[in-house]
């Protein structure tokens, strides 16, 4: 055995993808857990089987809980695969429980954990996935940055042994897949804003998401929105009701996704990934937060955090300025960087 994955969430099964390819061509073996944390299958088998992922070696089929509950399970139950597996590195990627959980097993092992997308900060500890990152990157071997930033960030907490800047390994995704894209089957109004809204934080009360749903309503256009189950879930339970100008369509898969982004006149949204890919395809982004984990991406005005309703008006009128500065966030060749390391800790 040689190096375990953990991933339990859609936006690791595409972050995973093109590492997992790149060890198999270097002849290293890959064992692939699956926490489960995802289990819808919009959100969990179509999107390993859009991009070409391979099958997980096992699912622990966890499910969703409180955080302790599911962190505590996905624990219990990666404990006992590393024990009998023992790998000579753990890759974990992002912010996610199901990364949280990774980390910690196998630091408890004494195993190395290589994290993927170290270094990000929102300077927001109310955030679930900050709280992630910070323990991640604190108990990872290896810390391989997304940009020169996240790895200043890191020397400033005092990690410098062993933390680099890899680039992005979503920019090489995107580049990968971006002649690959795949039309929804659906009826399109010709102009269209995107909007992709899940975060605790804007679905867990009554009223932030119907404020937020209020907003979408003012745009002046129509707004296709994937919506993931946990929004969905919400909507349902507040009973808000939904403006007019607003698609609501089941969750998309990731080549889906590209292309309404790349056909958007606006990208709305409040993850991270969305607003990172709004950048790199030069699509302007309005984010529904207080702060970003990534600045870059307000540069020239591309991407704008939106906390009121003026603040929206006003920003549905900006242009950003220049060209996105993709460069930040590496040269496409991430992915090489980041298993030459995974090669230096199982040799
Ligand atoms: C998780 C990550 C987040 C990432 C997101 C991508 C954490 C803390 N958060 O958030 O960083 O951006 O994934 O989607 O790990 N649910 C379903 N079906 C599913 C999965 C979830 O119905 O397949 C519903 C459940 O009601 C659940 C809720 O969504 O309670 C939230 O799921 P959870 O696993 O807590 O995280 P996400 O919100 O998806």
């Amino acid at each position: 055995m040689e190096v375990v994955t953990i991933v339990g969430t859609r936006p690791e099964f595409t972050k995973a993808y093109l590492v997992s390819q790149s060890l198999k061509k270097k002849k290293i073996e890959e064992y692939v857990i699956h926490t489960g944390q995802h289990y819808d299958n919009k959100l969990s088998r179509d999107i390993f089987n859009d991009v070409g992922f391979r099958e997980p070696d096992i699912n622990l089929n966890i499910g969703s809980g409180t955080h302790g509950w599911q962190t505590g399970k996905m624990l219990i139950g990666l404990e006992k695969i590393l024990i009998e597996n023992k790998p000579d590195a753990v890759i974990v990627y992002g912010d996610t429980n199901s990364a949280l959980a990774g980390a910690l097993t196998a630091a408890k092992l004494n195993i190395p954990v290589l994290h993927i997308e170290a270094g990000a900060r929102s300077f927001n500890k109310e955030m679930p996935e900050e709280i992630n990152r910070i323990i991640v990157d604190h108990l990872a071997t290896i810390n391989c940055c997304a940009t020169k930033r996240n790895l200043l960030q890191l020397n400033k907490e005092g990690i410098s042994i062993g933390a680099i800047f890899t680039g992005d390994v979503m920019l090489d995704l995107i580049e990968n897949f971006k002649d690959r894209v795949l039309m929804p089957r659906l009826v399109f109004p010709k102009s269209f804003f995107l909007a992709t809204i899940h975060r605790a934080e804007n679905t867990d009360s009554n009223e932030r998401l119907s404020e937020i749903f209020s907003w979408l309503g003012k745009i002046g256009d129509r707004v296709v929105f994937p919506i993931h189950p946990r929004t969905k879930e919400k909507l349902k339970r507040f009973k808000i009701k939904l403006p007019e100008n607003i698609i609501l369509i089941s969750p998309v898969s990731y080549r889906e996704m590209l292309w309404l982004e790349m056909h958007a006149q606006k990208i709305i949204t409040d993850s991270g990934g969305v607003q990172k890919e709004a950048y790199w395809l030069g699509v302007p982004c309005l984010t529904f937060r207080r702060e970003t984990e990534w600045t870059e991406t307000l540069k020239g005005e591309w991407n704008q955090l939106i906390t009121s309703e003026e603040h929206l008006q006003k920003g549905l009128k900006i242009k950003p300025k220049g060209k996105p500065d993709v460069a930040l966030f590496g040269n496409g060749k991430a992915v090489q960087k980041v298993v030459a390391e995974v090669i230096k800790l199982v040799k």
